[in-house]
């Protein structure tokens, strides 16, 4: 359904429609298995673990969709493509669930893609998207960042996103030794228990000096005065152009950026040891092999496998 659009604070319409999916990064945690491989693709079950993002945007209610892709990731277009060889294999042999899982991928919604030329940090992969963008609020959904689909986080901070305005950012609580590896929040209570008002944001703080244990987790709701915010970015830690030091000037000049707290499962693909548990997490849970994965995996933990 489509809602009718209101002016905001900001000077954006106050309901997104469009999902900005960064997928250029380079995946050099887990090399070698991503030299060739994005590792936005990578299987979590049978499912490459950005289809899960993708399938996350639009039960959100967001069907316009932009990749940010970079070189050497050109199969992720051609996943969400048709592919009629193998549908029609598929069709001859009868295999009537395979052939809709294969044709489910390429009907998911309107994709469009726009290259990052180099991997210069997610704020600049997200400056990429301001000409498809224009002057409405939307979404950033990180091509690596698996929500698992029982717990509702985007569509949550969508509907506080409407209700407050501004941008909205997804903080997950961490332990303090685990916060430098992430953008930290300062907030304020607001009058609802789940929702923070953001005073402040740094990116990988050391853990001593980290202003809280609220870590900043791959989903943003973001108001497009984001794009003059990021140009105005210079680049920060790593020497990439960081989402969260733009965010950050968003709070500099007054715009209202509230987190929402997430206490659902949460999976960074990118991450090898994350990923295993995405991947577990999954498969116990699935109806067709979780049965015997399960009962496999009792065992092995018992030491018998
Ligand atoms: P990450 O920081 O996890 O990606 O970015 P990375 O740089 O590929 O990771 P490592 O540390 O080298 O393993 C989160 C998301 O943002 C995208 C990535 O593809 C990933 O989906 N990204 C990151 C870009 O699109 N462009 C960039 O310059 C950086």
């Amino acid at each position: 359904m489509t809602q009718a659009p209101s002016p905001s604070a900001a000077g954006s319409v106050a309901t997104a429609r469009k999902a900005v999916i960064p997928v250029a990064g380079l995946g050099t945690r887990f090399l070698p298995a991503t030299k060739a491989v994005p590792k936005e693709l990578l299987p979590v079950v049978d499912k490459p673990a950005l289809q899960y993002i993708v399938e996350e945007a639009v039960r959100a209610g967001l069907p316009e969709l932009l990749m940010v892709t970079g070189r050497g990731k050109e199969a992720i277009a051609d996943h969400f493509d048709r592919q009629p060889e193998l549908e029609a294999a598929l069709e001859k042999k009868g295999d009537i669930a395979r052939l809709s899982a294969v044709r489910h991928a390429s009907e998911l919604g309107a994709m469009h893609f726009v290259r990052q030329g180099e991997a210069r940090g997610l704020g600049h992969a997200v400056l990429q998207a301001a000409s498809y963008v224009g002057h409405e609020t939307f979404a950033v959904l990180l091509g690596d960042d698996l929500i698992d689909s029982r717990d509702r986080l985007l569509e949550r901070m969508l509907d506080v996103q409407q209700h407050r305005g501004g941008s909205v950012v997804a903080l997950l609580e961490v332990p303090r030794q685990e916060i430098s590896k992430y953008g930290c929040a300062s907030v304020r209570e607001t009058e609802e228990e789940d929702v923070w008002a953001v005073t402040d944001l740094v990116e990988k703080p050391d853990p001593d000096v980290a202003p809280s244990t609220l870590a900043v987790i791959g989903r943003y709701v973001l108001s497009p005065s984001i794009f003059d915010a990021l140009r105005e970015t210079p680049p920060g830690s790593g020497g990439e152009i960081q989402l969260t030091d733009g965010i950050r000037a968003l709070v500099g000049r007054g715009e209202p950026v509230h987190g929402v707290v997430f206490r659902g499962r949460r999976y960074d693909t990118g991450d090898r040891l994350d990923y295993l548990k995405a991947v577990v997490r999954l498969a116990v849970d699935r109806e067709d092999i979780g049965p015997e994965f399960r009962n496999w995996l009792n065992g092995f933990v018992a030491g018998g496998a």
